[in-house]
């Protein structure tokens, strides 16, 4: 797949000491699976297309990931000069898709509207060039500096790369198969029998949010700073819901049933006549996955992929609802004594015995396939497998101050129609499995790797 050497000096959990060639040795790693993503586009008119119409066309991104790095830690944080300052800014942030509706198809247009490709693979190269030449001599580690202290603006760009990274997996997912190089050897992982839905009490007690600075080598602004919550005592389902179980709403006409869904995101349905998950295809031969390469009999065992709106319909259906960020995080990382881990299966480093993350996967595995990874209450697959949708909305914690090396990273989001996701999918990179990373997007947003599982209250 896309997975990459281990560097052991990069676990999240050890110790803050930054060390030059790990970071340098991460940025590289970044720089190659990026460039392995972009080489599955099979042409021009794929490279110049749009399978998401929220989002730019790919073209962008191969600009952007490499201009957000320059700008951020090169221009802003280190006061370099700049490389092409109409080039900078367009990667920085677009162009607002055209409003009208032109007869050209959308390739043809974004071809006219983008630069050539040798035009941003030559700026790519010009910028990297100067983030690894400023990798590897400038000072980048500066305490008291806002935006070098810890080497703030070098973990930001790290991780905004391998985050970008989910981001165009999951825009390649929805391109057509034939517009993508299939790598040899795939084959998606074989289905087995869906784990019955099995109820987790858990006993009343608190969950830590957040993370101080100065606690941890890097957090974004929105996981500073911590605090702790009550949490009621509550059931979660021990796996995620699957296919299987999904479609019993859909069998039951959950689509056609206005009550169990909020009025917003009932008119969507009707607007884009949604009927299912839009990871699901209904074939002559019955209901498919899309996979990334090919349909796939829909696996039953697998978690199902849905936006916020469809999870939540389904679990009011259900007599249950979504759990909240509080409950994910004491479901995940609690545990019967009242401490917390950092990872649900305790505290040795993710691998691939304890969930499906860091690119080791194409697709899902069957819920409840990673015993290993198993939390403290018996819940399975809380990290890997597909981001977990939560009841609560995307808001800054107590306290909270945008980081100066990004100051829109969060801030711009916090307008109530975001809902934190948690855990991590099989496109999570390794470096962003930590418990406080918080992961959002809009209610009706169903393109990413995202499941869910009901949590109820206990009386
Ligand atoms: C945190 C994944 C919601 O993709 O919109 C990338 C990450 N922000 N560049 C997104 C991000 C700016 C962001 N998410
Ligand atoms: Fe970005």
């Amino acid at each position: 797949m896309l997975r990459q050497q281990s560097e052991s000096a990069l676990r999240p959990e050890t110790s803050s000491s930054i060390d030059r060639s790990a970071l340098i040795a991460w940025y590289r790693r970044n720089r190659q699976r990026s460039r392995a993503l972009f080489d599955m586009l099979i042409d021009e008119n794929a490279y110049y297309s749009q399978p998401i119409p929220l989002r730019h066309p790919f073209v962008f991104y191969e600009g952007h990931v490499p201009a957000f790095s320059f700008n951020t830690l090169v221009k802003t944080a280190l006061g370099a000069a700049g490389i092409d300052p109409e080039l900078e800014a367009l990667f920085a942030r677009g162009i607002d898709p055209p409003t009208d509706h032109s007869p050209v198809s959308v390739p043809e247009r974004n071809r006219e509207r983008w630069p050539s490709r040798s035009v941003v693979e030559q700026f790519a190269r010009a910028a990297d060039a100067r983030v690894i030449d400023a990798l590897t001599r400038a000072e980048w580690d500066r305490p008291g500096h806002p935006l070098l202290d810890r080497a703030e603006a070098v973990l930001v760009i790290l991780e905004h790369e391998a985050m970008h990274q989910e981001t165009l997996l999951y825009m390649l997912h929805r391109l057509a198969w034939s517009q993508k190089r299939c790598p040899s050897g795939y084959r998606p992982r074989v289905d087995r029998a869906a784990p019955p839905s099995t109820w987790v009490e858990i006993p009343p007690g608190r969950a830590t949010l957040g993370i101080d600075r100065g606690t941890v080598r890097f957090a974004w602004d929105n996981e500073r700073p911590h605090h702790s919550e009550p949490v009621r005592a509550f059931a979660i389902e021990r796996d995620n819901v699957t296919n299987a179980a999904f479609m019993e709403f859909i069998a039951a006409g959950g689509y056609r049933e206005p009550r169990w869904w909020e009025p917003d995101d009932w008119n969507w349905l009707q607007r884009e006549h949604i009927r299912h998950p839009l990871f699901w295809e209904e074939r002559a031969g019955g209901w498919s996955w899309r996979g990334m390469f090919e349909p796939i009999a829909l696996p039953a065992a697998w978690p199902v992929y849905v936006s916020h709106a469809e999870a939540e319909a389904y679990a009011r259906w259900r007599g249950a609802r979504l759990p909240t960020e509080a409950e994910f995080q004491r479901a995940a990382y609690g545990t019967p004594d009242g401490d917390e881990r950092p990872f649900p299966w305790g505290s040795a480093p993710p691998d691939v015995r304890h969930g499906v993350f860091d690119f080791t996967s194409w697709d899902p595995a069957p819920a409840g396939s990673h015993p290993d990874g198993r939390s403290a209450w018996g819940v399975e697959d809380l990290v890997g497998n597909g981001w977990e949708w939560t009841s609560t909305r995307f808001a800054p914690f107590p306290g909270f101050r945008p980081m100066a090396s990004y100051p829109e990273y969060s801030a711009d989001f916090f307008d109530g129609d975001h809902f934190v996701m948690k855990g991590g999918s099989p496109a999570t990179a390794r470096e962003l499995l930590r418990p406080t990373f918080r992961n959002w997007f809009r209610a009706r947003y169903p393109y990413a790797y995202a499941t869910f599982r009901c949590a109820k209250d206990l009386a």
